[in-house]
């Protein structure tokens, strides 16, 4: 539970192409606007040396990494962000708005390739140890996402070329996560204009705001 006038750590997740990173973008401008002092940063990245590894994880062969070895990395990326990022901000009473974290590796790392969910948690517990206040879960259809993520290919694709089966296991994975940990996740409609969304997730972190304030 955070402590009134601390930072708080909201975190967004959902499939490629589900929108979160322009409503994180979102988010982060409506709380400057009420007068709070916000980090927007991503995973994988959000420091120096993270973003050095967000190179090495998301662009080359698809085979490039062995999945363990990928949890390495995106750990690393993780632990370094933690560091020099989030838990000074969050210690300087700022917001933090952080689009993906843990949840993505619980998720692309732990799901898609075999079942390494207990590796991931075991890892994070280890070397990460810090869950989000908040976690806004923006739920979109499968194909619809693919659509979204296709049309905007870059050379960060590694991930995004697995194709629909895996957008549905992946829809389905952070559904089941959220319904886990129901204290921290909220699910989104993805569904809906920008706007539309954008004044979802704000009534959200409002309602967030006012439990824990
Ligand atoms: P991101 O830049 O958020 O892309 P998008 O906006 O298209 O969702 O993330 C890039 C990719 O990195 C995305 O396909 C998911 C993947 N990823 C992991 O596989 N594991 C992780 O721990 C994180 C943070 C991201």
């Amino acid at each position: 539970m955070s402590t009134p006038g601390a930072g708080r750590f909201i975190t967004f997740e959902g499939i490629d192409g589900s929108g979160k990173s322009t409503q994180a973008r979102r988010l982060a401008a409506h709380l400057r606007g009420l007068g709070h002092d916000v980090v927007l940063t991503r995973e994988p990245g959000g420091s120096p040396g993270a973003e050095e590894i967000r190179a090495l994880v998301l662009q080359g062969d698809p085979d490039r990494w062995s999945p363990e070895t990928e949890i390495l990395l995106f750990t690393a990326a993780r632990r370094d962000h933690m560091e020099r990022t989030i838990l000074p901000a969050l210690a300087a009473g700022k917001w933090v708005v952080c689009d993906r974290f843990a949840d993505s590796t619980r998720m692309y790392q732990g799901l898609s390739r075999g079942d390494l969910l207990d590796l991931v948690n075991q890892l994070h517990a280890l070397m990460i140890g810090r869950e989000p206040d908040l976690t806004v879960l923006i739920d979109m259809d499968p194909d619809e996402g693919l659509t979204r993520a296709k049309s905007r290919r870059t050379a960060e694709e590694r991930f995004e070329d697995f194709g629909i089966e895996l957008q549905r296991k992946m829809r389905a994975g952070f559904l089941s996560l959220a319904e886990a940990s129901p204290g921290r996740f909220h699910v989104i409609d993805g569904a809906g204009t920008e706007d539309t969304v954008a004044a979802r997730v704000a009534d959200t972190v409002a309602a967030f705001d006012g439990a824990t304030a």
